[in-house]
């Protein structure tokens, strides 16, 4: 595989985080310092893999693969990558940013205390959605993972469920005894 791109990232020289247990999930990622809207937080690094590579990741479970295009993503499963703990909220106080040359960069959307866990939008696209369950606890939780564009097609679906559990519950309480 050729790649334009070092295959291997690794910068984060002294991130201003700290990893420990988390409420939303296994190990999360926690802010060491306050940052303001916009602050860069932390580089998202690893190993650029092809897709088919990525695919195989996957299948084995690997959780840190972040998707760069249609021909790379990246294997965030190294030791030097503490970003790689950052799980998903529906309400995230950080985003994740891609420059021209894939690296991804995590910055914060809204001011962040020392202490709080850093999240971001995962941006999982509605393919298993029902699989990836969201525990993420925010006041708009949606209870699945999925990219901000996809919310109200996900909303709609589950309404259309309560409707049809709805109406099959009422079928069972008017039936004749
Ligand atoms: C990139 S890892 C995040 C770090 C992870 N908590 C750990 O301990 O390694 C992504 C995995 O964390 C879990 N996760 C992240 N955000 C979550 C959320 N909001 N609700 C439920 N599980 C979540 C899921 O298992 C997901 O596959
Ligand atoms: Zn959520």
């Amino acid at each position: 595989m050729i790649s334009q791109f070092p295959s291997m990232l690794t910068t984060n020289p002294e991130p201003k985080v700290v990893a420990g247990p988390s409420g939303i999930a296994g190990t999360g990622l926690f802010a060491a310092a306050d940052f303001e809207p916009d602050d860069h937080v932390i580089e998202y690094v690893g190993e650029r893999i092809g897709k088919e590579e990525s695919d195989r990741r996957c299948e084995a479970q690997n959780p840190y693969i972040f998707n760069i295009d249609e021909q790379w993503d990246l294997d965030g499963n190294i030791d030097g990558n503490p970003a790689r703990f950052i799980n998903h909220c529906c309400d995230p106080n950080c985003e994740a940013e891609q420059d021209d040359d894939g690296r991804i960069y995590i910055k914060a959307r809204k001011p962040l205390r020392k202490g709080e866990e850093l999240t971001f939008n995962y941006g999982y696209d509605l393919v298993d959605w029902e699989d990836h369950v969201c525990n993420c606890g925010a006041a708009n939780c949606l209870g699945y993972m999925v990219a901000v564009e996809h919310i109200e097609t996900i909303k709609a679906k589950l309404a259309e469920k309560d409707a049809t559990a709805g109406t099959a519950l009422a079928k069972v309480e008017s039936a004749p005894e």
